[in-house]
């Protein structure tokens, strides 16, 4: 695997393309097998695989989240070769951000809802990053997963309206075996938390199980009791929405998802499920 940590070095390598077709995994490190899954996927429809590990300063809200973000970059790069990965971009802030940086994009509504209520400026942060990463890599595809699902909708609401000549590709979500999603922050958990943060997926797939369109505000209201009821947890929002808008769904939304956050102890959790 080719290791770069400068714009340069990638303008230069992707110099000559020669017709391939180069598929991006933009991610910030401590690699899981929800990463992984992007790697294969990206593999399959990409002639060459570049991912980055970025751990993006803008998209943390809180310090403190950023500072004891994992960075555990030998075991990631040994992931990487395993997965048979081409090229790693990591580069350092300075080679992304200049001192006191203020711009951002607007994307409108999306970025407000949800995530963006309880993590302001979260969505400008990731915008600002992607729109960067994709100047510089100049990718055909990009790879992104369900498990941040308003991200998905930001990040292609913003191709959208720069005309940016990327196709992006949602990649479903991993789990472990007793339904935790997957995520970097999962180390984080204590054995306490742990147990008790399954209430999240358990109620996602309560909510898919027993899903009546008829009676969406009454299922909500079952779900937000379900996870506050469940010790050592605290729920942010349990929204059943318009999968394309975010907003709230009724009986005749067609693409519906039912989206969750909520902390496990110290470590703030997000999930989601499509509904149908
Ligand atoms: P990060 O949290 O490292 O995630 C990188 C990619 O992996 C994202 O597209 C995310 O949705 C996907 N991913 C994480 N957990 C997953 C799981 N359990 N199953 C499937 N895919 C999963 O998302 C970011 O980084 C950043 O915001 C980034 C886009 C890199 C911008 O800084």
């Amino acid at each position: 695997m080719k290791i770069f940590t400068t714009k340069k070095e990638i303008a230069q390598y992707f110099a000559q393309k020669d017709g391939k077709i180069t598929g991006f995994v933009p991610t910030m490190g401590a690699l899981h097998p929800g990463h992984l899954s992007l790697i294969e996927q990206a593999q399959q429809i990409s002639s060459e695989v570049i991912c980055s590990i970025f751990v993006n300063p803008t998209q943390f809200n809180d310090p403190k989240d950023l500072e004891k973000y994992p960075r555990p970059i030998a075991s990631d790069i040994s992931l990487l070769e395993q997965a048979g990965c081409d090229i790693l971009f990591n580069p350092p802030v300075t080679e992304i951000y200049d001192d006191n940086e203020k711009w951002h994009l607007d994307i409108g509504e999306l970025e407000h809802l949800l995530e963006g209520k309880f993590r302001p400026g979260h969505y400008q942060g990731v915008t600002q990053v992607v729109y960067k990463l994709f100047n510089i890599v100049k990718p055909d595809l990009a790879f992104f997963g369900q498990k941040d699902y308003q991200q998905f909708l930001v990040i292609s609401k913003m191709v959208e309206l720069l005309h940016m000549p990327v196709k992006l590709v949602m990649c479903p979500i991993q789990r472990e075996n007793d339904g935790l999603a997957m995520s970097s922050r999962n180390i984080h958990l204590t054995a306490y938390d742990r147990e008790h943060a399954l209430i999240l997926s358990k109620t996602l797939n309560w909510v898919k199980n027993n899903f009546d369109a008829g009676n969406i505000p009454a299922i909500k209201q079952q779900a937000e009791l379900m996870v506050n009821n469940e010790p050592g947890i605290g729920l942010e929002y349990f929204e059943i929405v318009d999968g394309q808008t975010l907003r709230t769904a009724n009986a005749d939304t067609k693409n519906i998802v039912a989206l969750v956050a909520a902390r496990a102890g110290k470590t703030r959790l997000i999930d989601n499920m499509l509904i149908g």
